[in-house]
């Protein structure tokens, strides 16, 4: 499958991905990283690994309207059969949204539905709960809402701030995020209504 990461930043998720690619775990090529961020460390990544890179610069636009006019325009350029959402920090656009219904997937770090949006760690540290974790569920029209397809659990421990939490439940999505790439590479998930069921 034709596989295109959005990622804002360091971009760790998406090397995880190109890792697994590399040594065919996944079946399926990333023929593109797109970013909105000219400065992600992600650019680096993937030079390292040959993938072409296509930045979109939120800032060089003159309005979201533009910006995600310019976004779908380079996601439909590279053809992809699955977009996946690394650390992408804005909130997608509807237009996008349906253009990809099912085959668009996100990594969230949290034990989704809690924790929803920004700083998620955080969330759960304020909250109090003693275990939390990573989720990558599909993207629908809702925030960090879409079907979930498969989540990890991690220990939030008492001396705990927000980067000790960060890198554990980190660890944890460098696993979960391509095993779900890889199920969906392979065909092996199907939406019905909230719920994805996955072939063995
Ligand atoms: C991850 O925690 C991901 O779950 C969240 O943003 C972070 C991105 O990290 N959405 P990286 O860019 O993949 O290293």
């Amino acid at each position: 499958k034709r596989i295109v990461v959005v990622a804002s930043g360091r971009g760790s998720n998406f090397q995880a991905v190109i890792e697994a690619l590399q040594r065919k775990w996944i079946p399926g090529e990333c023929v593109a990283l797109v970013t909105d961020n000219p400065k992600a460390f992600a650019i680096e990544r993937a030079q390292e690994a040959g993938v072409p890179v296509v930045v979109v610069d939120y800032g060089s636009y003159a309005s979201r309207e533009l910006y995600e006019q310019a976004l779908l325009a380079a996601l439909k350029e590279a053809r992809p059969d699955l977009v996946i959402l690394a650390g992408y920090m804005r909130i997608l656009g509807s237009a996008i949204v349906r253009e990809y219904a099912g085959m668009m997937i996100n990594i969230h770090p949290a034990l989704l539905p809690s924790f929803t949006g920004l700083h998620a760690q955080r969330q759960a540290l304020l909250h109090g709960v003693k275990i939390t974790g990573c989720t990558v569920h599909f993207v629908d029209e809702s925030l960090d809402g879409g079907p979930i397809i498969l989540q990890r659990s991690v220990r939030v421990m008492d001396d705990d701030d927000e980067d000790t939490l960060a890198n554990r439940i980190l660890i944890q999505e460098h696993i979960a995020l391509p095993e779900a790439v890889r199920l969906f590479c392979e065909d092996r998930l199907t939406i019905e209504g909230r719920r994805v069921r996955t072939r063995l």
